[in-house]
């Protein structure tokens, strides 16, 4: 994979199989209508009459002339200018990719819209990304396991044009950082949609530490033995109905110095989640392979933190299990207590991702973290509330929050925030332990942070539920590449980023 950056401002000038330019709503962007008198009228004749409209995810593709370098003109369309921001940004380019893909135009040209920056996007670096990135995510092909797969040939080379050539470095940078990203969320992608007897707790932890070999992160996996000796009976009742060990994961990043911040990602790393007593019903029970999508995203970020060799500190901790009704599951109505000596009344063994993230947030605490983020695949109400368009976010902390939504924007995902009212407290309650797992089907999204607040230690904390974000399985949501969409990685790598600066 080559991705390349000519200065000289001319994308009409750069070889390639495909020129994309961009429309919005009954316009052309300012690319295509500067080039739109060597195609002799052609595009602004296409909006003219209909045929192109400039929609969401539209592309077209015409031959190219007048001296155009590339083989073809592929015209993207954005949709209303007014409402794109940088996840639909992201989207379109990723559209745009998968149908290059699909027409064999694989060394692609993408001319950038500066007027973009600023607007949609915080900055030209930022736009870069979400073209660059978008465009590679295409490339992102689910495990398939067919004799005879029919697999379209993966974008190859990227050339971007229409930039500042003077800006010279800090684009190189920011293409660099595009490419690092695409492949952070290509892993988060795979790891999400391989099926759980491929991808157990055990597997999950030698992949993790086959990617860190080399790198400058410390991993440490956590056996069975090891979890039962610090007591992290949170995690290990949640595994007593799998025949597969659990392990915690816990990857180190020390880019910072010995008394700085220390960012800990935690990550939910339900391998897959049957329910286990609390059985969920058969159909559609398959999604629940991508239940360590929290997980992923944070070991992936690890990885890319690593890369980009950031100068903070930052632990990604991944409680691994499945959630099994073997014969020795928790039963609804037990009690564990979790690693801190927490009490939990487990109600609902379905509600199992914030019983081991009581483990996970406890040992980020004792791991030196002062700031908390967790990620969560966590509950199907997220779902119900925001759909596959954005995750849901709460906090204790304005500034921490504040700081993932700025990294959002510069990542292209979304995070809308739920309030933490006290009276959401009483979901809590347990006549027989300090805590009770489930309190009832109100409010269900935010019962799953009130709960897992409780184990932040009072340090800043910010919960991202991404059941919803994390795969895109509604067939009518065509603004969204369908599948999974290995978010929100590029969000974490960005917060350690920002979190070196502030
Ligand atoms: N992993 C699920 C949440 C989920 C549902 C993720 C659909 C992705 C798609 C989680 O463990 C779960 O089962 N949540 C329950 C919570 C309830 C028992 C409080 C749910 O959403 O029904
Ligand atoms: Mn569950
Ligand atoms: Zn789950």
């Amino acid at each position: 994979m080559t991705v390349a950056m000519r200065g000289d401002g001319a994308p009409a000038g750069i070889g390639g199989d495909a020129l994309v330019v961009t429309a919005f709503k009954g316009e052309l962007g300012p690319v295509a209508t500067a080039l739109d008198g060597a195609l002799r009228g052609e595009l602004s004749g296409m909006i003219e009459s209909g045929e192109m409209r400039g929609s969401f995810g539209e592309v077209t593709v015409i031959p190219a002339t007048g001296g155009i370098a590339a083989r073809r003109v592929a015209v993207l369309g954005l949709g209303d200018r007014a409402v794109l921001d940088s996840f639909r940004l992201h989207n379109a380019y990723t559209l745009a990719g998968m149908q290059l893909r699909r027409r064999r135009l694989t060394r692609v040209v993408l001319a950038a819209d500066t007027s973009l920056a600023g607007t949609a996007v915080p900055d030209v670096a930022a736009l870069l990304r979400a073209m660059v990135t978008g465009t590679l995510v295409a490339n992102h092909e689910a495990g398939v396991r067919k004799s005879e797969p029919d697999q379209a040939p993966p974008i190859g080379e990227i050339v971007v044009g229409g930039v500042d050539g003077d800006a010279g470095d800090s684009i190189d940078t920011a293409l660099a950082e595009a490419v690092l990203l695409a492949e952070s969320t290509m892993r988060v992608q795979h790891w999400v949609s391989e099926p759980s007897n491929s991808l157990t707790p055990t597997d999950l932890a030698a992949a993790v530490r086959e990617l860190c070999e080399g790198t400058s992160l410390s991993v440490e996996v956590m056996d069975r033995a090891a979890l039962e000796a610090a007591g992290a009976g949170a995690l290990l009742g949640i595994a007593q109905g799998s025949e597969q060990p659990p392990v915690m994961i816990i990857v180190r990043h020390d880019g910072g110095a010995e008394g700085d911040p220390r960012l800990a990602l935690v990550g939910k790393g339900i391998t897959f989640d049957t329910g286990g007593i609390s059985i969920k019903p058969s159909l559609g029970m398959e999604m629940m392979k991508s239940d360590m999508g929290g997980g992923a995203a944070v070991l992936s970020a690890m990885h890319a933190i690593a890369t980009l060799k950031l100068p903070c500190n930052v632990v990604g901790i991944v409680p691994t299990t499945e959630n099994m009704p073997g014969g020795r599951a928790l039963k609804p109505g037990d009690v564990v207590r979790a690693l801190d000596g927490t009490t939990i009344e487990v109600v609902n063994t379905d509600a199992e991702g914030r019983v081991v993230l009581a483990d996970g947030l406890a040992m980020a605490r004792r791991a030196g973290a002062t700031h908390i983020v967790d990620v969560a695949t966590l509950t199907g109400a997220a779902i119900v509330a925001l759909g596959h368009v954005s995750a849901g976010l709460m906090s204790s902390d304005a500034r921490l929050a504040a700081l993932v939504q700025q990294a959002a924007r510069e990542a292209g995902d979304r995070f809308t925030e739920l309030p933490m009212y006290p009276e959401y407290d009483v979901c809590l309650r347990s006549e027989v332990a300090d805590v009770r797992n489930w309190g009832g089907r109100e409010a269900g999204t935010i019962s799953g942070g009130v709960f897992i607040r409780a184990f932040s230690g009072g340090l800043p904390w910010v919960h991202l539920d991404i059941a919803g974000t994390s795969w895109n399985n509604q067939v009518s949501l065509k603004d969204v590449p369908s599948g999974p969409t290995g978010s929100p990685v590029r969000t974490l790598v960005w917060l350690a980023r920002l979190f070196a600066r502030d």
